[in-house]
């Protein structure tokens, strides 16, 4: 049974707004911890939609202003669902009153910005934690545990996709609720960070680290009319990116994220080969891992799909949910972060990727961009 609370203050009832309530609200359902969220307040700018978020959802109480909420005593951890050019100033405000911060990513607008939100809870000596939430599939999770216990040998190739398709229409326009993503000055980048900060994230985490990176950017609809000035603007986000980079351990990477590729609406995928074996994953598939192992009996040889649903600690996360065989989804990894979340809590330890971690992604995302911009290599600063 739970014996501390920890009073969440939300910000922001979009789509992340909903995921992470809804974490909240089911993991002590189904995690044995010492700490239980409590949600506490939510915040957004209107307040008849925030109010119906928070009946909804169940929060206590509601704020117009999230400086208002970072303020309230009865508030431990901020959470950060808003567009990206807001999570640097209530980050850094949110450490200033000591508050804990689980911040959606990308982590910022860029490394500069993530430099300072990194200081800012480093100083202040708060848990944090940034929603990089397919690190916790639990396919995912367990490839990281195949690489680390060394089974597929040297690493020669990672790739990895995100493909979507829902910008194609040229009359869509930018900005506002919803559309920010398409308008530079809320986003900071297209699908850069917005997608690749994903595959990014997985990379490192399960290949280590990018040495450099060569990209390239386009956007195909130059102008959509802004939601907020009524005006037709120029677009300055990037609608598609490529791009090949070197790991440190030698191996080589390709990534490629669009919002053009009519058809798919987020096909995240990605695939390691190794000297022993080859291992790949699908969002669209999600509790599937695809394992090849060339150390198998030759004639038995061939990609075996391994269904990640196993109890008895084989497969992560699985033991908390339902019987072998049944699997889990999308929302699950959200609760996964969030047990993870509480049980560093308790442990002291940190929930990673803390906001240092996901500074690393922050800057492979920056060099990807400059080196889009200038025709060149660009090393990972
Ligand atoms: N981890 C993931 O897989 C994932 C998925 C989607 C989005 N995200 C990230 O989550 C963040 C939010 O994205 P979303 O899809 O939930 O967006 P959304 O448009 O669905 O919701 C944004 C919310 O922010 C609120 N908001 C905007 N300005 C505000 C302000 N000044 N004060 C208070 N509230 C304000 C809006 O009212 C809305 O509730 C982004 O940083 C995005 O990159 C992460």
């Amino acid at each position: 049974m739970p014996s501390k609370s920890l009073n969440i203050g939300m910000i922001g009832y979009g789509f992340m707004g909903r995921a992470h309530s809804n974490a909240y609200n089911r993991v002590h359902n189904f995690f044995d911890l010492e700490y239980q969220p409590v949600l506490k307040a939510a915040c957004a700018r209107s307040e008849t939609e925030v109010q119906a978020f928070a009946d909804q959802w169940g929060y206590d109480s509601i704020e117009t202003d999230w400086r208002r909420l970072i303020e309230r005593d009865d508030i431990d951890a901020i959470d950060i669902c808003v567009p990206n050019n807001l999570h640097r100033e209530i980050a850094i405000a949110a450490a200033e009153q000591g508050k804990m911060i689980l911040c959606e990513k990308p982590l910022a607008m860029n490394s500069e910005e993530g430099e300072e939100m990194c200081q800012a809870v480093e100083k202040a000596g708060v848990a944090n934690t940034v929603w990089y939430n397919y690190r916790r599939v639990p396919a995912v999770t367990l490839a990281k545990r195949l690489i680390e216990e060394g089974r597929l040998g040297k690493i020669f190739h990672y790739r990895a996709n995100f493909l979507q398709d829902w910008t194609i229409a040229e009359d869509l326009p930018q900005g506002g609720a919803a559309l920010w993503r398409l308008d530079v000055a809320a986003a900071g980048s297209g699908v850069t960070g917005d997608l690749l900060a994903h595959c990014i994230d997985t990379a490192v985490w399960l290949n280590g680290s990018v040495k450099d990176v060569n990209a390239m950017t386009e956007t195909f609809v130059k102008q959509r009319q802004h939601t907020l000035t009524g005006k037709v603007e120029p677009v300055g986000i990037d609608d598609a990116c490529a791009f090949l980079c070197h790991f440190d351990n030698g191996s080589l990477g390709l990534f490629e994220s669009t919002r053009y590729a009519r058809g798919h609406k987020a096909l995240y995928t990605w695939e390691i080969n190794g000297e022993n074996a080859s291992i790949k994953w699908d969002l669209h598939d999600l509790h599937r891992l695809e394992w090849f192992d060339h150390g198998d009996e030759g004639k038995l040889r061939g990609w075996r799909s391994i269904h990640v649903t196993d109890h008895g600690g084989d497969h992560p996360y699985m033991d908390h949910w339902w019987v072998p065989g049944l699997q889990i989804g999308y929302e699950h990894s959200f609760v996964h972060q969030v047990a993870d979340f509480l049980q560093s809590l308790a442990t002291g330890q940190p929930c990673s990727p803390t906001f240092r971690d996901a500074l690393e992604t922050q800057k492979v995302c920056d060099a990807v961009l400059n080196s889009a911009k200038n025709g060149s290599w660009q090393a990972v600063g």
